[in-house]
């Protein structure tokens, strides 16, 4: 099917054999709501509303909504919503991961088959965002993203909380008998007290500064806070630049670039990002033909500095982040390492969006010569035990454990992660590896935020903070430790990683960037012999992931829907 050289209602009728009819049908049932002939002629603009009773962190979409549209109305386009997917983090079974892609074709779907001439995308919790550009960089219609803001932090007895950060932190004093029952369920009413997205770098977050990075929203509008009267006129300014990208269009095959996507790995690795967000931004990027190397994550890791100090790798919130600059005074800090010939949503290249010396509050935002840290956040391993790579978030780990060889205690899935992990008779210490397996994007669990393996209960107890922790699954992005995440291939893929057994001895080194499992090579073919592929679920969405996902290093996309199929 080809797209109509058609404006508004006209374009992609249905069809019917006669498009005149077809056009007739479609005006006649718009007429049932009430628009006149005048509202119909305009050029129309498409919103993804991802308003859900589901997804709290999208509460405010229906206002945002209606700020879209006044913005759309006053510039002389007819705004037109539709429903999507809605995906919010706790409240999907097995894991929101799992229909990301589901939400992604949902939203190309829609946005190639219905009439409209430019959209405005409005996501905000972790999976919405990269769902949203991954469908705006098939179909590649004129759009811009919008995002439902960042939560407030609340204070709380002389400290300030968020989600969720604060909310793990608490979860691991409780394990260990360092805070009671009574108080974790007083913390539980005071984690998330607004509306809006996690209230520090996570992934929602990540992905915000990382849209402003590549382009597809303007300069400034990531990281204003959900519950800001900012965060509405940005939506009713959507609604006009979408009526304005009608007119001159920059299409997301122009905005994402192969240099456009360098310059948000270098945002990434500047935050001290989400690991998340690597997987997010290879599959929209994927969309385009352009494959993210891991090994040239390492290179621009070297190169790039942690600039910002947010939560879960320092102090500040989203709201911090915002007042100091946001990203404006980031992007102008990293200035001579982006390319800045790379234009946004606007028209505009990135060196004249940054002409001017931008405002920055130095707490939350460093200088280059006295960074947070002076490499980048996340670091690619490879080796025996990760032939297509790992990923490490350094910045957010205990460099005293970067360089260890040590025993693997292994898991061989969730459910038996659950039955042992807090088992007085597990065979642990503070100097094992735990290692969880199965847990990937082919298993049933669909790669779920499961990385951050709990400390065993027995050492939480002995004070134990920190140990070293490996699987094929993530971490959510406000989550912290020496944990090593997406490691491909997986075990369900018949990766190196399945045949693991504790007692075998893992080798580390952060700073050679390699992960090898040292375990003789007969040894590996004899339990080779003895793996077998997990069934696959016999039907529905289950069944297409199970046949169609990919791994880690190529963003976890349907093969299917990657750019080329
Ligand atoms: Fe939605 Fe954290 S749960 S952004």
């Amino acid at each position: 099917m080809t797209r109509e050289p058609k404006r508004g209602l006209a374009r992609n009728t249905a069809n019917y054999g006669d498009r005149d009819f077809a056009l007739y049908l479609r005006r006649s049932f718009a007429k049932s709501m009430g628009y006149s002939q005048t509202m119909l002629d305009r050029p129309v603009v498409g919103i993804v509303d991802t308003g859900s009773g589901y997804n709290n962190c999208h509460r405010t979409v229906p206002e945002l909504v209606e700020a879209v549209k006044r913005g759309v109305l006053a510039a002389g386009g007819l705004p037109l919503a539709f429903p999507t997917v809605s995906l919010c983090e706790p409240s999907l079974f097995p894991c929101s991961m799992h229909y990301r892609n589901l939400a992604a074709l949902d939203t190309e779907a829609m946005l190639f088959a219905q009439p409209m001439d430019a959209a405005v995308l409005i996501g905000g919790c972790d999976k919405t965002v990269p769902a949203q550009l991954m469908a705006a960089a098939s179909v590649d219609v004129p759009c811009l993203q919008l995002v439902t803001g960042p939560m407030l932090a609340t204070p709380f007895q002389g400290e300030r909380l968020s989600a969720c950060t604060d909310c793990r932190r608490y979860w691991a004093d409780y394990r260990a008998g360092r805070v009671s029952r009574e108080r974790i369920g007083e913390i539980e009413g005071r984690l998330a007290t607004t509306a809006g997205t996690c209230g520090v770098m996570g992934t929602a977050s990540t992905m915000a500064c990382l849209v402003e990075a590549l382009g597809m929203m303007p300069l400034g509008h990531g990281s204003i806070p959900a519950v800001h009267a900012d965060r509405l006129r940005a939506a009713e300014d959507a609604g006009a630049l979408a009526v304005k990208l009608i007119n001159e269009p920059v299409r997301p095959s122009e905005i994402i670039t192969r240099e456009s996507v360098e310059n948000a790995l270098r945002v990434l690795l500047a935050l001290g990002g989400s690991t998340n967000a690597l997987i997010h931004l290879t599959a929209i990027a994927g969309r385009r033909g352009i494959r993210v190397d891991l090994a040239r994550l390492n290179e621009l890791s070297d190169t790039t500095p942690v600039l910002v100090d947010l939560k879960p790798t320092g102090e500040g919130y989203m709201e911090d982040f915002h007042a100091a600059g946001g990203m404006p005074a980031l992007l102008w800090e990293l200035r001579d390492q982006l390319h800045v010939d790379c234009r946004d949503v606007t028209g505009a290249p990135l060196s004249e969006r940054l002409a001017e010396p931008q405002f920055v509050d130095r707490r939350y935002i460093r200088a280059r010569n006295e960074p947070v840290s002076a490499v980048g956040g996340l670091v690619a391993l490879f080796g025996s035990l990760a032939p297509r790579g790992a990923i490490m978030k350094r910045s957010a780990a205990t460099p005293a454990l970067f360089e260890i060889e040590s025993r693997a205690v292994v898991f061989d899935g969730l459910e038996d992660l659950a039955n042992r992990i807090d088992d007085a008779a597990l065979d642990v210490t503070e100097s094992d590896i735990l290692v969880l397996k199965n847990a990937g994007p082919l298993t049933p669990a669909g790669m779920p935020e499961a990385g951050y393996l709990p400390i065993p209960q027995k050492l939480a107890r002995a004070g134990v903070k920190d140990m070293v922790r490996m699987s094929d699954c993530r971490m959510s992005g406000t989550a912290f430790g020496t944990i090593v995440l997406h490691i491909a291939p997986e075990a369900a893929a018949g990766g190196p990683l399945g045949l693991v057994e504790s007692g075998d001895r893992i080798r580390m080194s952060v700073a050679r960037r390699t992960l090898d499992l040292l375990v003789d090579d007969a040894t590996l073919a004899r339990r080779r012999t003895a793996w077998r592929a997990p069934e696959r679920p016999p039907r529905g969405w289950d069944r297409i992931v199970a046949e169609q996902v990919l791994q880690a290093d190529e963003g976890c996309d349907l093969a299917i829907l990657r750019a080329g199929g």
